[in-house]
């Protein structure tokens, strides 16, 4: 189960807009990669930001995301596209360019937002926020599924290095680190499954709403 596996069930049973930043990201990354730019290049990334269009797209509670007109959405989940925007992600321009292109969503209505600076910087007045956390394990199990169910099975190792690597790159960068917010509830998810998840969250929001 990923992060918006979950968020995207909590949005439809609210019946609010889901918000998946991590495609944003991915997206950045997706346009870096057809440029053929260094994604450590601060500088022509920025460069290449001021040319660039993000829009998004809600269709039956799916995210769809368009880079300069075109729908990129099934192209952002592979293991390149996955590197680059933990890559992008650390730089601080690209955080600041995001931060209206997020908070435009909330306009159209309610939202459920995923993403790991949406509780601290992104909406710190969310009206409830969630930290999901799970053992590394068990996240490399869940991700390796995916990944061979979109066809891009490699062995399960490297899906664990690769996470892991992130993890530590997302945890330890001085830019936007992953930190839950202070008012977050944390839920470990190790030994949930996705319904037992969406009924806590919604216990939750119930609780609030
Ligand atoms: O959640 P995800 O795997 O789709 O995110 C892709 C990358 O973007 C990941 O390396 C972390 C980064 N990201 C971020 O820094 N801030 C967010 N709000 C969402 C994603």
């Amino acid at each position: 189960m990923g992060k918006s596996t979950v968020a995207k069930l909590l949005a439809a049973r609210l019946g609010f807009l889901y918000l998946d930043t991590g495609a944003l990201y991915r997206a950045i990354a997706w346009k870096v990669l057809q440029a053929q730019i260094q994604p450590t290049d601060q500088e022509r990334v920025t460069t290449l930001l001021s040319t660039t269009s993000l829009h998004m797209q809600f269709h039956n509670g799916a995210m769809q995301v368009l880079v300069d007109g075109r729908d990129v959405t099934g192209e952002l989940r592979t293991p390149t596209v996955t590197g680059t925007a933990s890559i992008v992600s650390a730089l601080p321009d690209v955080r600041e360019w995001l931060l209206p292109v997020q908070r435009q969503i909330a306009e159209r209505g309610s939202v459920v937002a995923e993403g790991r600076d949406i509780g601290t910087k992104v909406f710190p007045a969310a009206a409830v926020k969630f930290f999901l956390d799970a053992d590394t394990t068990v996240r490399a199990e869940r991700r390796h599924r995916e990944l061979v169910a979109a066809g891009h099975a490699g062995a399960i190792e490297s899906t664990y290095q690769d996470l892991s690597g992130r993890d530590m790159r997302d945890r330890n960068r001085s830019i936007a680190p992953l930190v839950p917010a202070a008012d977050a509830r944390p839920i470990d998810t190790s030994t949930l499954n996705v319904e037992q998840v969406v009924d806590r969250m919604m216990a939750a929001v119930s609780a609030v709403l």
